[in-house]
């Protein structure tokens, strides 16, 4: 950390508006210097125009942006400490690749490239293609040139804007770990937009989700999984179970639940509703959290679990895992994930069964919202 405010990017209040239709609510966002920043949500919400106003490419209506110490709020973009790689890298095809690269320090008159160049030219791992022009390289290959071509300047900050989302589903991944592995090597801050919860989750240290023009939570990847405090967030990263259930009472450390005559245990730590008597709460669980037991084995499952009935409603086998849905008096299409170790051949549809789990990995959430908000979103996306 560099400065006091421990930021090196800092938004404050920063919104957007086009003529009546807020595009960006007032927002406040700090990005620590050094770290992998990603703005994910799904199409239209925001993170386009948020990165814009962070490189100055776009005025805010109001709120302020900070570059480390320095207000850049009315800085014109080439006067900002930034870099922006688009989803359309636009390299100039009649320069080559070593040429495009250096393009960058040759307009600030520059005159000796080659050393920077050519380190810049290992960090991405294109050195032997240095004398081809963009055509003659793969998509993959052509995106690192686009993030050479950027970090040769130095920026304070590096903004991505879906940058791999001309490229197919296995190129995505092998990239998403090298720009993980160019940004760790150069240590600058980088602020990546993505509509793809996966892509966030595997390269920032720092995720911010939006929906609809606000942050909806901001976390690390593994902090908005295990503890999403809207439905939002707890559908749109990965997939969630709730069940609606009222809140019986508090011992201890729990908050015990009544949902469809049964009880449930969930820690109070991991209640963002009010845990008073007769409250609504969702218990929501992740899907590989369960267990999944045949009913004539019920009795073999220890106390202390929770537990619901259901019968099992489909499966579908994906190899490393038997993805089921139950249907229960609580939950209709209750999702189990089961890794493949030992399969019980009787567990297909049909099939009444027990689902079971550690009430520690139960959180609970205010139940006056939408329980699907963030399904279609992901699904549209
Ligand atoms: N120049 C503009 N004039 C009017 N509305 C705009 C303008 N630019 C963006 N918007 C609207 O603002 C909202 C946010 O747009 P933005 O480009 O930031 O979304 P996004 O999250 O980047 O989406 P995507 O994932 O599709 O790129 C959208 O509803 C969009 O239609
Ligand atoms: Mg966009």
């Amino acid at each position: 950390m560099t400065n006091d405010t421990g930021g090196d990017v800092r938004l404050s209040g920063i919104s957007k508006h086009y003529g009546s239709f807020t595009a960006v609510h007032p927002l406040d966002l700090t990005v620590p210097q050094g770290s992998f920043f990603a703005l994910l949500g799904a199409s239209g919400c925001g993170k386009t125009t948020t990165l814009r106003m962070i490189a100055g490419l776009e005025e805010p209506s109001g709120g302020t942006v900070h570059l480390g110490e320095q207000d850049v709020t009315v800085l014109p973009p080439y006067k900002r400490p930034v870099n922006t790689v688009f989803q359309s890298y636009a390299l100039f095809p009649h320069l080559d690749i070593f040429e495009n690269i250096a393009f960058g320090l040759r307009r600030r008159g520059i005159k000796s490239v080659k050393k920077q160049v050519d380190d810049m030219l290992d960090l991405v791992q294109l050195g032997e293609h240095a004398r081809k022009k963009p055509h003659q390289l793969s998509g993959g290959q052509q995106q690192r040139v686009a993030v050479a071509r950027a970090l040769i300047n130095h920026p304070r900050v590096l903004l991505l804007d879906e940058p791999l989302g001309a490229l197919d589903l296995k190129l995505r991944r092998q990239m998403q770990l090298e720009l993980k592995r160019i940004q760790t090597e150069v240590g600058i801050t980088f602020v990546h937009v993505t509509h793809d919860q996966e892509e966030a989750m595997t390269m920032a240290d720092t995720v911010a989700v939006m929906n609809a023009g606000r942050v909806e939570q901001l976390g690390s990847p593994s902090d908005l999984y295990e503890n999403p405090r809207t439905t939002f967030v707890a559908n749109f990263l990965g997939t969630s179970n709730f069940i609606a259930a009222e809140v019986d009472s508090t011992s201890g450390d729990d908050v015990v639940l009544k949902a469809g005559g049964g009880k449930l245990t969930l820690p109070a730590a991991r209640c963002s509703a009010p845990a008073t008597t007769g409250g609504k709460v969702l218990a929501g669980v992740r899907p590989e959290k369960i267990s999944l037991t045949h009913a004539d084995d019920a009795g073999g499952i220890p106390a202390g679990r929770n537990r619901i009935s259901g019968r099992i409603a489909g499966s579908s086998f994906i190899g490393v895992s038997t993805q089921y849905v139950v249907d229960s008096p609580v939950c209709p299409e209750f999702e189990v994930y089961a890794q493949n170790v030992d399969r019980d051949e009787r567990l297909v549809p049909g099939a009444d069964v027990v689902l079971h789990w550690n009430p520690a990995h139960t959180f609970g959430l205010d139940a006056a919202q939408d329980i699907d908000a963030g399904i279609q979103e992901e699904a549209a996306s």
